[in-house]
């Protein structure tokens, strides 16, 4: 680990028992209380976009965090993809497999330009799942998924191998 990494390690809550006995929960929300961690942190997100996107696409809920910030830093435009039917229309839908049912998110298909550059960044990359169905869903409307980035990756999941196919550009701050 680096030291921005360590740092932002040393800064994850841990939670037992949540939201199942026998899981042991990181909890992000304690890095709000570093605000100087959490500026070091846009800063380390935007200069691995910088120059590279032309938007920001942040998912619900916890993408939100981070994903504004770093738009607001590049001084570009930023996206929401939400949970189904929080978006007034038109929205654009995209249904994917949890691992108990399955979900779908929607995004509002007028923020989105043809061939617009998108980052899609959230909090973490588990298993994948999200973070491929909301890089469909913005190219089902035209835009152009060429990067992503996360906090934290849980890299014994491999959802990296999920959006392998739309691109390498890939960028976790901290692995476990
Ligand atoms: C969590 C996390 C990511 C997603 C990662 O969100 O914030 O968005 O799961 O999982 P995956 O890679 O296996 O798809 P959650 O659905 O818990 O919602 P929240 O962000 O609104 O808390
Ligand atoms: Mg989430």
């Amino acid at each position: 680990m680096n030291d921005l990494a360590q740092r932002i390690d040393d800064n994850i809550a841990r939670v037992a028992d949540f939201p199942q006995p026998g899981i042991q929960y990181k909890d992000i929300t304690s890095l709000f209380q570093q605000p100087e961690l959490c500026n070091e942190m846009v800063e380390a997100f935007a200069e691995f976009s910088r120059g590279k996107i032309d938007a920001v696409c942040g998912i619900e809920s916890r993408g939100f965090l981070f994903g504004l910030l770093i738009a607001q830093k590049l001084n570009l435009p930023f996206v929401l993809v939400r949970k189904q039917g929080k978006l007034p229309p038109p929205t654009v839908a995209e249904s994917y497999e949890l691992e108990y049912g399955n979900a779908t998110i929607e995004v509002q298909p007028q923020y989105i330009q043809n061939g617009q550059r998108f980052l899609v960044h959230d909090d973490v990359l588990a298993t994948g799942g999200t973070a491929e169905a909301t890089a469909k869903l913005i190219e089902k409307c035209g835009g152009k998924v060429v990067q992503f980035s996360f906090i934290a990756e849980l890299e014994f999941l491999h959802g990296r191998e999920k959006l392998n196919p739309f691109t390498t550009d890939i960028q976790s701050l901290v692995r476990y």
